[in-house]
């Protein structure tokens, strides 16, 4: 059986808490036998800076670089407020996109049966829900130069930030969304604002001319990226395929989150191109959530959408679908019994800590296979 090698950074906050919930879904599946996973753990973040005054060190983006996957949990908080900007916890993950060339981040938005009662929108509006939203993740404002704040001298100050995309950038994620969209329910919405930025008349075209050259069978449609936010929580379950830009998909993705009960549901993955002669692509693996200083420490924090980041790796890195579809059924069988963390707790349920919900979770596993 094939080892594969993970880099897991559990960096800050929850971000340990909910990794540790992965590691037992790691042990269990190595114990069966059913995959052979090994693993090295490292420092990213805020912990990394108390380590080594960096966000991530370049011996820590090495091993990044040469594990199969890496399985990032969160960073961040209130502790490294006043840490320089270029040291500051999201710098390390912001280099690890960059440096990974993970372009393509693919968030999904499913509701669980058991969870339709838990989001704040009405049930009906998103029980079943199923949407992909695809992040452009190493481009536009994130990363334009110039990046500045410049002292006028007169008492003002002036912040630049740079929105910007060429060609291939939009061709290369319209193609990753495109491809998702075919497999799924064949239609794709393109989400920019053309009526306000050259980045989203760009946007527009290329996305529109990709169609046309390469997937015309695919159903395509444009909204503004404002009016779409709206339609996200108007009615979602118009949506299969979301593609939009870097700072537009941050947005997007923490409001389609909410669909699926909490924030602590969605998973993603971030992908790099497909190397033509391996086969193999560059992966990180994160939930949306953050390192909710909040309740950090308190063993409260809800580990399924880390969990569900894992299973994506099981997808994407490893086309290891049975297993995927295993753990996933896992996880909608322990919430159809009613265990729930506190983001997602409603009337009836039982309110479980994150240890409690990722023993549950295996328990399933075991009955699962039984
Ligand atoms: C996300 C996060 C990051 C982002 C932060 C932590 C830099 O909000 O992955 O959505 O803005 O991309
Ligand atoms: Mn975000």
């Amino acid at each position: 059986m094939a080892s594969h090698k993970l880099l897991l950074l559990p960096g800050d906050g929850i971000g340990t808490e909910v990794m540790a919930e992965v590691t037992r879904i790691i042990g269990w599946l190595n114990k069966r036998g059913i995959a052979k996973f090994e693993t090295e753990t490292g420092l990213v973040g805020g912990s990394s800076y108390d380590a080594d005054k960096v966000a991530i060190t370049d011996a820590t983006m090495a091993r990044a670089q040469a594990a199969d996957a890496v399985i990032f949990g969160a960073v961040g908080g209130p502790k490294w407020a006043d840490v320089p900007y270029e040291a500051r916890p999201e710098a390390g993950l912001l280099r690890l996109r960059k440096d990974m060339a993970l372009f393509a981040n693919l968030r999904p938005a499913i509701c669980y049966p058991a969870l339709a009662e838990s989001s704040s929108l009405k049930k009906d509006v998103v029980e079943g829900l199923d949407i992909m939203i695809v992040r452009e993740l190493t481009g536009g404002v994130y990363f334009g130069e110039p990046k500045t704040i410049t002292d006028l001298g007169n008492g003002q100050k002036r912040a630049v930030d740079t929105q910007v995309y060429d060609t291939y950038e939009i061709e290369r994620i319209a193609r990753v969304a495109f491809d998702l969209a075919r497999k799924r329910r064949n239609k794709m919405t393109s989400m920019e604002k053309h009526n306000v930025m050259k980045s989203g008349v760009l946007w527009k075209e290329v996305v529109t001319q990709v169609h046309a050259r390469e997937y015309n069978d695919v159903e395509l449609e444009h909204q503004l990226a404002d009016a779409g936010g709206m339609q996200l929580v108007r009615w979602p379950k118009q949506f299969d395929v979301i593609v939009t830009d870097n700072l537009f998909g941050d947005m997007l993705s923490d409001i389609a989150a909410m669909l699926t009960g909490s924030l602590g549901m969605l998973p993603s993955a971030s992908l790099g191109e497909t190397d033509p002669k391996t086969k193999k692509r560059k992966a990180l693996y994160e939930p949306v959530h953050g390192s909710a200083p909040d309740i950090a420490g308190k063993g409260m924090a809800n580990p399924i959408a880390m969990i569900a980041s894992f299973v994506m790796a099981l997808r994407y890195s490893f086309d290891l679908q049975k297993e995927a579809d295993l753990i996933d059924a896992a996880i909608a069988a322990t919430l159809a019994k009613g265990l729930r963390t506190a983001d997602i707790k409603s009337d009836g349920a039982k309110i479980v800590s994150t240890s409690q919900m990722g023993e549950a979770i295996v328990a399933e596993l075991d009955a699962l296979t039984a």
